[in-house]
C-alpha cells in the first residue's frame, strides 16, 4: 500500500511549520521538518569548523549525521540542540549548505526514510518537487515578506529575545532570493502545487484548507 504523504513547501517563515505539524497531528501522520536536517548541517559544520561552502567536507556529515529525534527534543551527538537549531545564524547556514547539491544529495534518502504508514506530513522547500514527487497533495504556502518577517519578530519577543525587525525583513529577503536562485532544488512555486497564501489568514484556517484539499484527493481517488 503506498504511503499517503503531504508536502508543504514555501519560503521561510511562512508558516509552513506550525501548518504542517498541526496538519500532521489532526490526521495521525508522521512530521518531517526537512529545514532541520540542513539546519543541522550548518550546526554540526560550525562546531567542527567546516566552512559552508566546503561541499567535499558537508556531504559525508550530511550522510552520516549522528541525530536522534524525539517528540520536543532533537540530539546531535548526543547533545540537545533543538533550541540552537532555531537560531537565524543557522536558518542562515542552512540555506548556505543547503545550495550545494552534494548535501542535497546525502540528505534524500534519509528524507524518503520518514514516509511510513499511516502517512506523512513534511515542509520544506523541495518536498513536492524532489524529494516526493509522487505526493497525495502538494502545496505551496507563501505569505508577504513583511508579513511573515512581522510574525517571526513576534515568535522571538515571545520567548523574550531580542529582536530587531528591519533585519529580520532583510533576513527574509535574503533567504529567499538565494534559496530562488540556486541551481539544485530552488525554492518555486510549481504548478502541481496547490498555492495558499496565508497573509490574512489563521494558522487554523490553513489546516482546514489543507485536511480539506486531502479529504477531497482521498474522495477522487
Ligand atoms: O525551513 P527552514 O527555515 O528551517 O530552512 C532553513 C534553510 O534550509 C532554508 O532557508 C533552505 O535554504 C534550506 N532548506 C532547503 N530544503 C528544504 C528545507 C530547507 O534547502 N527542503
Amino acid at each position: 500500500m503506498t504511503v499517503p504523504v503531504i508536502t508543504i513547501d514555501g519560503p521561510s517563515a511562512s508558516g509552513k511549520g506550525s501548518v504542517a505539524s498541526v496538519v500532521a497531528a489532526r490526521l495521525g501522520f508522521h512530521y518531517l521538518d526537512s529545514g532541520s536536517l540542513y539546519r543541522l548541517v550548518a550546526l554540526a559544520a560550525l562546531r567542527r569548523g567546516i566552512p559552508l561552502d566546503d561541499a567535499e567536507a558537508l556531504a559525508p556529515l550530511a550522510l552520516s549525521l549522528p541525530v536522534v529525534f524525539g517528540k520536543d527534543s532533537v540530539l546531535l551527538e548526543g547533545d540537545e540542540v533543538a533550541d540552537a537549531l532555531r537560531a537565524e545564524e543557522i536558518g542562515n547556514g542552512a540555506s548556505k549548505v543547503g545550495a550545494l547539491p552534494a548535501v542535497r544529495a546525502a540528505l534524500l534518502e534519509r528524507q524518503r526514510a520518514f514516509a511510513v504508514q499511516p502517512g506523512l506530513v513534511t515542509d520544506g522547500r523541495d518536498m513536492g518537487s524532489v524529494v516526493f514527487p509522487q505526493a497525495t497533495v502538494k502545496v505551496f504556502l507563501t505569505a508577504d515578506a513583511a508579513v511573515r518577517a512581522e510574525r517571526r519578530y513576534k515568535q522571538l519577543i515571545g520567548k523574550g529575545e531580542s529582536a530587531n525587525l528591519p533585519r529580520i525583513t532583510q533576513d527574509i529577503i535574503e533567504r529567499d532570493a538565494r534559496d530562488a536562485a540556486r541551481e539544485v532544488a530552488p525554492l518555486r512555486h510549481e504548478p502541481d502545487a496547490m498555492l495558499l497564501d496565508t497573509s490574512a489568514m489563521t494558522i487554523d484556517e490553513a489546516v482546514e484548507h489543507v485536511v480539506q484539499w486531502y479529504s477531497d484527493r482521498l474522495s477522487s481517488g
